[in-house]
């Protein structure tokens, strides 16, 4: 005695109009099918089979490890889909199937628990829902309180059209009464499929077939357009920001505040407005964010303070100040207290404890000890056409105004370079190293240069 959960995610999503798989599109930072999975993987499935047909390749690729893939080709209907996953795991007496379509993100492990547990030994159960507006979806009839079947909206009769309770893809079955009613299943209606709808009409023929009505119709919204994704996305979003506000965590303007799931805020921490965190990104308490902050798998530690900049695979230690407008890259990590300000831009960078660049540089493949300052408009040349190649600068160094560091170059601790200067060897400790041309100084230059041109008039 087994429960296995069967997803259906081979369907084309035709009105998404994209080449992407419907399945694969995300609400916070997640596919519609992770949503999924986790909620299927919470209900402690012994095994998870997922029915693949358009953009199967893709699909498959973006399974997690453990869950099974079953290809469903050509795809004709959700009772052949059902009927594909059957064929891959073979006896399925005495087990519960659990079917979830693979579009319906809000769905709740609670609920995929209650559809299991009201099933008991009954043939079936299935989730139901009041719709607002039912049209699309299959109507659920009954005859008196007892759920007879499901008429999918083409094949209702105008009686049938006016039911607002609908079913939503979402059954538990007795496995071996659902492998009779597949086997017996037909395709005689309005699309000629197979149906799943109909297997449940047949067992309901047989035995009682449990209805579980879901009160927020929200929870069992597929998704089938980039309006109903769109609505969703903001959905999520809202409960997402309200929960870390719930944890403590300040946000000036909620509405546009863009987190994903997978995302970390701690109590105290202040977000301003265009902020959006991607992937696995944290924020330490204290951090103020904002505004317009775009970070993606980047840790934002506590007291630190980063406004208009775009953080990527990027760490900002504690107290330390990014932006505004800065571009942080991946391996970037700024220590304690250090600063990387306006107009400049990092990549597989280190920046010391206490250490500044603030205006117009790129630093990249470098390592700055503590407590150094680059002057404005300061480059490493990292670059040689064909390799990257590293600059190490050391402690309580001033790099002036204008530096072009030349990598492969060591500048040691406590030296100095002019400003201006193209540095192409290793600098010693505490040296300064000037490379320019002397000034010259041509004395009456305005004056001769005035009388010539009243020569020509
Ligand atoms: C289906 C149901 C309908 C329900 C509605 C919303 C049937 C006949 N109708 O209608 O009662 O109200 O969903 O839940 O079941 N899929 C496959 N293979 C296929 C066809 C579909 O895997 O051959 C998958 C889709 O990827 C999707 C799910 O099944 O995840 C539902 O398919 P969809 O085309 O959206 O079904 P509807 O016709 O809207
Ligand atoms: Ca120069």
């Amino acid at each position: 005695m087994s429960l296995r959960a069967i997803v259906l995610a081979a369907g084309r999503g035709t009105r998404m109009k994209s080449e992407r798989p419907k399945v694969l599109f995300e609400v916070a930072g997640r596919s519609l099918l992770a949503w999924v999975l986790d909620a299927v993987a919470e209900v402690g499935a012994d095994e998870v089979i997922v029915v693949v047909g358009h953009g199967a390749d893709e699909v498959r690729a973006a399974l997690p490890e453990g869950v099974r893939a079953v290809t469903q080709q050509p795809q004709l209907g959700t009772g052949h889909a059902v009927m594909a996953a059957l064929a891959a795991v073979g006896e399925v007496g005495g087990d519960t199937i659990l079917v979830v379509p693979g579009d319906t993100p809000l769905l709740r492990p609670e609920t995929l628990r209650a559809l299991v547990e009201a099933r008991a030994d009954a043939p079936a159960s299935l989730l139901t829902t009041e719709m607002p507006d039912p049209t699309g979806y299959g109507r659920v009839v009954r005859r008196g309180s007892r759920v007879v079947g499901i008429v999918e909206q083409r094949d209702a009769t105008p009686e049938q059209r006016v039911i607002r309770e609908v079913a939503v893809s979402t059954y538990a079955f007795d496995g071996a009464a659902l492998a009779a009613a597949l086997a017996a299943l037909g395709t005689g209606n309005d699309q000629g499929e197979y149906y799943l709808t109909d297997a449940v009409a047949a067992l309901a023929a047989d035995g009682e077939v449990r209805a579980v009505p879901v009160a927020d119709p929200a929870e069992v919204q597929g998704i089938n357009s980039q309006d109903q994704l769109a609505t969703v996305v903001a959905e999520v979003r809202r409960r997402l920001n309200a929960a870390w506000m719930a944890a403590g965590v300040e946000m000036v303007d909620p509405g546009r505040v863009y987190l994903d799931a997978g995302v970390a805020v701690a109590a105290g921490a202040r977000l301003y407005p265009g902020v959006h965190l991607e992937g696995r990104t944290t924020v330490g308490a204290g951090a103020v964010v904002g505004p317009d902050v775009f970070a993606v798998d980047s840790i934002i530690g506590p007291g630190a303070r980063v406004w208009y900049s775009v953080l990527r695979g990027a760490e900002v230690g504690e107290g330390a100040q990014v932006g505004p407008f800065a571009s942080l890259r991946p391996g970037t990590r700024l220590e304690a207290g250090a600063k990387v300000g306006t107009f400049v831009e990092t990549k597989a960078t280190v920046v010391g404890r206490g250490s500044k660049v603030p205006h117009l540089s790129y630093m990249g493949d470098a390592s700055i000890g503590e407590d150094s300052n680059i002057g404005a408009g300061t480059i490493t040349c990292n670059y040689d056409g064909r390799e990257k190649h590293r600059t190490v600068i050391g402690d309580r160094v001033f790099i002036g105004s204008d530096t072009m560091l030349v990598a492969p170059v060591t500048i040691g601790d406590e030296a100095t370079t002019g400003a201006g200067s193209v540095i192409t060897r290793d600098v010693s400790p505490g040296a300064l190293a000037v490379e320019r041309s002397r000034q010259r100084e041509v004395p009456g230059y305005a004056a001769r240069k005035a009388k010539k041109a009243s020569r020509k008039e």
